[in-house]
């Protein structure tokens, strides 16, 4: 088993119930890869038991550790992972991870046949072929216990308050805690926003009589096309820029066009850190049962997923093919609280 990319409350759940019923239930011996996909390229491993796996339940992270390593910009990295599991004559693979870490273990699947099921995990809540991620409820309710906290201070001193949350290519944290912390406008990826328009709400807003606003903006809003200018960051070894600035720029415009008091708070890994609220445990629980289960049928090439409120077993490929978007009706839901 491996954890990959950006860690995310609940992977101490998933690793936990693998551990648990692949050695009670089934009878299988575990090995956790170290540092994601570095762990089987490099053979950095450690055994799991039961009693290496007690307590971390409630605790974030992973204790596998995690990294942005692609096996498939290592010379030969799919070869080298293929050896490694031979010769420490493993029967399957779990890679827990998002896009990255399950696009790389697809592939591993597709293209070279190793036996891989894939958990997906992402705090963005973005991966297709399952209604929910795990660490996604618990990131929304850090960003909603913030956006509750600058509320008050944003009142007591009539200032635009803009709370940077993450979301890389979708907005779901931001729509969530946006509508949960009752957000004057909500800014996501999926629609470029128009910085007058912005400025429209918030001063429809004071108009009224409320001299304070809050704008939550997920790091991966753009500006429509030509409209502000957005600095680039460094890229990964996924060719995944590092994102975060969307806010400061909206501080420095909002308060330039608007002439009131403006001010930025970034969350940022905040949301990623720390205990996993009661039901991201649970979801990551069910999916560590359901991928030990799938590894113990020898089923490849799938990953557990939630679909309604059941768990089932859905293609490994369907996580990467079409990312889950924030679609129109859902921001609308939340647009009608605008200004
Ligand atoms: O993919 C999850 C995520 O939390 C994104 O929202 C964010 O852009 C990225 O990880 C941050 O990654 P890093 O930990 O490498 O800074």
């Amino acid at each position: 088993m491996l954890t990959g990319g950006g860690d995310c409350p609940g992977l101490n759940a998933v690793i936990r119930a693998v551990v648990r019923k692949g050695i009670d239930a089934h009878g299988h011996a575990i090995v956790g890869f170290r540092d994601g996909w570095r762990g089987p390229l490099e053979n950095a491993y450690e055994e799991l038991t039961i009693e290496s796996t007690r307590g971390i339940l409630p605790r974030g992270g992973t204790i596998l550790r995690s990294s942005r390593t692609n096996p498939f910009k290592h010379d030969g990295g799919p070869e080298r992972i293929a050896e490694n599991m031979r010769s420490l004559n493993l029967d399957g693979l779990i890679a827990i991870g998002g896009e990255d870490t399950l696009g790389a273990a697809a592939r591993l699947h597709g293209e070279h046949g190793l036996p891989v099921v894939g958990v997906p995990k992402t705090i963005d809540n973005d991966l297709g072929g399952t209604d929910m991620t795990f660490g996604f409820d618990t990131a929304v309710q850090i960003a909603v216990d913030a956006i509750d906290r600058l509320h008050t201070t944003a009142e007591s001193h009539n200032r635009v308050m803009i709370v940077e949350v993450m979301g890389r290519h979708a907005g779901w944290i931001a729509l969530y805690s946006g509508l949960a912390g009752g957000a004057d406008v909500i800014l996501i990826p999926e629609r470029p926003f128009d910085i007058e328009e912005v400025v429209r709400l918030i001063r429809r807003r004071h108009s009224r009589g409320r001299f304070f606003s809050i704008v939550v903006v997920a790091e991966g809003a753009v500006p429509v096309e030509g409209t502000l200018e957005v600095i680039a960051g460094d890229k990964d070894e996924f060719g995944h820029e590092r994102l975060g600035g969307i806010g400061q720029l909206l501080e420095r415009e909002l308060g330039k066009r608007t002439g009131f008091d403006t001010r930025a708070t970034v969350l940022g890994h905040i949301q990623r850190g720390g205990t996993p609220t009661a039901f991201d445990r649970v979801l990551a629980t069910r999916l560590g049962l359901a991928a030990i289960d799938a590894a113990n049928d020898r089923k490849w090439g799938v990953m557990p997923a939630l679909l309604g409120t059941r768990i089932e077993l859905v293609a490994l490929d369907d996580a990467v093919t079409n990312l889950r978007l924030v679609p129109d009706e859902e921001y609308a839901a939340a647009a009608a609280f605008f200004g």
